[in-house]
């Protein structure tokens, strides 16, 4: 460890925000599933946009590699570092400040370090709404979930995090603070640069604050679990709700049968939703911004049909907060419950929807073939066309071989039918080479030559993305 970067760090930010004692930084150094496990020269934690673009100078001229990292909630190792130890991690959590709320623009600007249920909790105050919403929303940050331009279970009503966006304040791999934090609906002076450091997962520079879109907040909702006869009747019952419900449809989420199995083994308190064992359910969310806007009545109506050509075959319909909860604890259990189960092989991919059925029933087929022996849980956002579609083995972990032999049949048939490798996770260090089978030529130099052109030194997230 190079005890001038250290007492250099410490000088910007003070003595107890640089860590750098194995207790003090090893909760920065693995990844949420386990799979990466770094090694940092300290762990940094800067209070200011000011002190992050001074600890960013300074690693540019000592041409020190930086490891930004929000709540470390990421599917892909992109917040943890190499093993070298070369690297610092730059945490941004002690940035939690909400600096503004506008209400009449609809719209909040808070600091990369946000945790995204207080951002959730503060537009609620103000009676609004910020729609962005998944399982890890009690520990993830804002500027994770802007990097990664998560998705999670609204995407089909309001679109994924980016969508989300105004403006962005970020500090340049060259220490500059750009202040993009222009609160504008419309503004075409050119390219648009806050697209740039979304989703770039920390490889062009440091996001610090963000102004966020605002939404009127939903007075009435009906959530329901709907058994459907195959992947198919799912797409199918989506087309059918969509056409009745307009944009009151606000989350589709398809769970096989085994994703319920692990649910229960591993929370017993979460219980089975129906009397019988189907093997496909999705949870459906419909809202509405009026109060009294008989969303079950709705709901039951748009069903009706699906029932009778055998599309849908059960329904529980929540008839209370509590009862919704419960259903939305079964789904949002499942990536904890997956990873109690043991280790697999995860593909968080995406399509157009009307392949899914077709990817499921060739996927599956193709997998079954090569590995008798493996299991498919599959789940995820199918009003989005992303799929969560993971593969365990009985023995444990998978091994290098299972992994790239899966990961060929699953990407191969998504390259045939015109999908993505990543859908909402990123790239981070489990992609990166992947990425560089699966995307077009042209399409990888005009990634390399904005990475050259912002981080010439290649100090940001070395190893991640590409
Ligand atoms: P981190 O994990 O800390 O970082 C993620 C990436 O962003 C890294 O590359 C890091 O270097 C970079 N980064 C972090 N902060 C900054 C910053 N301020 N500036 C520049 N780069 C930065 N994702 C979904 O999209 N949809 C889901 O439904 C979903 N569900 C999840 C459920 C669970 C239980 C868990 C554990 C994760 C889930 N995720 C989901 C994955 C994860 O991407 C999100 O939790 C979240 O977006 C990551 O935020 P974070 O603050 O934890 O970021
Ligand atoms: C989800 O939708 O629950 C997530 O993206 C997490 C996962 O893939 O495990
Ligand atoms: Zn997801």
């Amino acid at each position: 460890m190079s005890s001038e970067l250290v007492q250099r760090l410490q000088a910007i930010v003070g003595d107890a925000c640089v860590l750098t004692s194995a207790d003090d930084t090893a909760p920065y150094l693995n990844d949420w599933r386990g799979n990466y496990l770094g090694c940092a020269s300290a762990v940094v934690r800067p209070a200011s946009a000011a002190e992050v673009a001074a600890v960013v100078k300074l690693c540019a001229e000592l041409k020190v590699p930086i490891v930004p990292q929000g709540g470390n909630t990421g599917m892909v190792g992109g917040s943890v570092p190499d093993a070298s130890g070369t690297a610092i991690v730059l945490s941004l959590k002690r940035m939690n400040r909400i600096r503004d709320i506008d209400l009449a623009n609809n719209a909040m600007t808070v600091e990369a370090g946000c945790i995204l249920q207080a951002v959730q909790h503060a537009a609620q105050e103000n009676h609004r709404h910020f729609p962005l919403s998944l399982a890890a929303e009690g520990s993830c940050t804002i500027g994770g979930n802007l990097s990664t331009n998560a998705g999670g279970t609204s995407v089909l009503r309001y679109g994924n995090a980016r969508d989300l966006v105004l403006g962005i304040e970020a500090v340049l791999p060259d220490g500059r603070i750009w202040n993009g934090l222009k609160a504008l609906r419309k503004d075409n002076t050119g390219y648009d640069l806050k697209h740039l450091l979304m989703g770039a997962e920390g490889t062009l520079g440091i996001i610090t604050a963000a102004v966020l879109k605002l939404y009127p907040l939903p007075r009435s909702t009906c959530t329901a679990l709907v058994a459907v006869r195959d992947p198919q009747a799912a797409v199918l019952l989506l087309a059918t709700i969509q056409a009745a419900l307009g944009d009151r449809l606000s989350g589709f989420e398809l769970m096989a049968r085994i994703c319920l199995d692990h649910v229960v083994r591993h929370f017993p308190a979460t219980t089975e939703p129906f009397s019988a064992k189907h093997a496909w359910q999705v949870l459906i969310e419909l809202t509405d911004t009026r109060k009294d806007a008989a969303l079950e009545d709705a709901l039951g109506a748009a069903l009706e049909p699906a029932f009778d050509t055998g599309t849908a075959i059960d329904a529980v319909i929540a008839s209370s907060e509590s009862q919704a909860q419960a259903l939305w604890n079964i789904r949002e259990h499942i990536p904890e419950a997956e990873k109690l189960q043991g280790k697999s092989v995860k593909h968080d991919i995406s399509m157009p929807i009307s392949r899914i059925a077709e990817f499921i029933l060739r996927g599956d087929a193709a997998l079954k073939a090569a590995f008798p022996e493996a299991q498919v849980i599959c789940f995820g956002h199918v009003g989005d066309g992303n799929l969560h579609y993971n593969l365990s083995f009985p023995g444990g972990a998978p091994t290098a071989g299972q992994t790239r032999t899966a990961n060929t049949i699953v990407y191969m048939l998504l390259d045939e039918l015109h999908g993505s490798i990543s859908a909402e996770h990123g790239l981070g260090q489990m992609k990166r080479d992947e990425i560089t089978r699966h995307k077009p030529a042209v399409e990888l130099d005009m990634m390399r030559a904005i990475k050259k052109a912002l981080d010439p030194q290649g100090i940001m997230n070395p190893g991640k993305v590409l």
